[in-house]
């Protein structure tokens, strides 16, 4: 890459990630210039980023603010639309060489797909555009040219391993995880835990969905998933270790015995800012790792009995077909719930589980049969939330 400035696209601007991959566009001078932003319902944030770095298109989630955010770019002839197809002509947008896809849950998947078919290089946050359809954007990335760049931090460890090496010498890939805030509340204790304890994650600061996620380990599942399709790996290639520091995100063991570990600080920027300028890799002062300050590190196997989700991801992930599309529509639909303080905790699991019990996997490779297999997970996930 050299020095002139690259067209940028961030999908999920006003978001977690969208806030630090801006952050990281700032440090590093002028090598992007952001062509478009896309973001949900937060106006007055998303107000501030068009008014400071003025793209071409901005896509907000409602109709109703498309002629505030108008007015804002009068000077410079700002096109403004709205809602999933405003999100998609954001992803598409001409100008941008990389197009971030941060927007959560099965919203960002439609956008990050036209990305992927526009060929151009994706920094995925979006972890559940390939659990639902890792196949389709594959299969469309190879038609387009598009490059994939990760930026889970644990996926970000893993391509930084496997670097150039031969795909045919990786033995396993490890993700690891934190094991989030309940890792050692006794299990009995679990069913009532408050929304407010389950937002407080010992590691990361990320918005609210992924943070339940990580709470009941779902997270790490969905992540199994998206490494299955990044990686291309079998199942049985893919493991998970509680790593409560979260020093290490991700270790490649190798054929002949050795074993490729990342690390860097616990500091989304790190990843964020690889997948934007890989290979190169620039020094914008993001925090570094200090070892000593960490001083241990620890590992242990995953206790299912704490985190059924996880178990019922790894069945998914098993299974394939439509079986990943349903999973992440339930547990959408119950997380959703929680957040509204409608069900308990130990109702998350027990939704997604109520939807996925002999569910038989049937293919879900196109974008007409994935949306169906999520509308009916979701109609089903409905019927099973408890009235409380
Ligand atoms: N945060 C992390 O550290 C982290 C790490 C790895 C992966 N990820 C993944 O990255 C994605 C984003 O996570 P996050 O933590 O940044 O979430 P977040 O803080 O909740 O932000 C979500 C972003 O998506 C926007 N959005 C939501 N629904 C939308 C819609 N229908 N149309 C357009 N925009 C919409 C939101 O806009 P408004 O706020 O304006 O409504 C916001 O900008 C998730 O898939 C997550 O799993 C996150």
């Amino acid at each position: 890459m050299g020095q002139t400035s690259r067209g940028l696209a961030i999908l999920g601007s006003t978001g977690s990630i969208g806030t630090s991959v801006l952050d990281v566009v700032d440090r590093l001078g002028g090598r992007f210039r952001v062509v478009a932003l896309a973001a949900g319902s937060n106006v007055p944030l998303l107000a501030a980023q068009v008014e400071k770095y003025r793209p071409a298109l901005v896509s907000v989630g409602n109709k109703r603010d498309v002629v505030r955010v108008r007015s804002l770019g009068k000077g410079w002839g700002l096109k403004v639309v709205h809602g999933p197809e405003g999100a998609a002509e954001a992803a598409r947008v001409d100008g941008a060489d990389v197009v971030v896809s941060a927007i959560t849950g099965m919203n960002g998947f439609g956008p990050t797909l036209e990305a992927v078919k526009a060929g151009r290089r994706v920094a995925l946050a979006n972890k559940e555009s390939l659990v639902v359809g890792g196949a389709l954007i594959k299969r469309e990335a190879v038609r387009s040219g598009a490059e994939i760049i990760p930026v889970d931090s644990e996926h970000s460890g893993v391509f930084q391993c496997l670097g150039r090496g031969r795909r045919s010498h990786v033995r396993k890939v490890i993700l690891t995880a934190s094991g989030g805030p309940f890792l050692k509340t006794p299990l009995e204790e679990l069913k009532t835990k408050t929304l407010e304890e389950a937002l407080r994650h010992p590691r990361w600061v990320m918005g609210k969905k992924v943070t339940v996620d990580s709470a009941t380990l779902m997270n790490k599942g969905l992540e199994l998933i998206e490494a299955r399709w990044l990686f291309d790996l079998d199942a049985s290639q893919l493991d998970v270790l509680i790593h409560p520091q979260s020093a290490v995100h991700a270790l490649v063991e190798m054929t002949d015995g050795s074993v490729l570990a990342q690390l860097s600080a616990t500091d989304m920027r790190v990843p964020i800012q690889l997948a934007l300028t890989w290979p190169e890799r620039l020094d914008s002062g993001l925090p570094q790792l200090d070892l000593a300050e960490v001083g241990r590190l620890e590992f242990f196997r995953v206790d299912e009995r704490r985190y059924p989700l996880f178990t019922l991801a790894k069945q998914a992930l098993a299974a394939g077909g439509s079986l990943p599309v349903a999973l992440n529509a339930a547990n959408e639909v119950a997380v959703a719930a929680f957040l509204e303080k409608r069900i308990l905790f130990a109702d998350i699991p027990a939704v997604v589980a109520g939807v996925m019990d002999g569910l038989q996997p049937r293919p879900a490779d196109s974008i007409e049969a994935i949306l169906e297999v999520d509308k009916d997970a979701r109609r089903q996930a409905r019927r099973h939330l408890p009235q409380r």
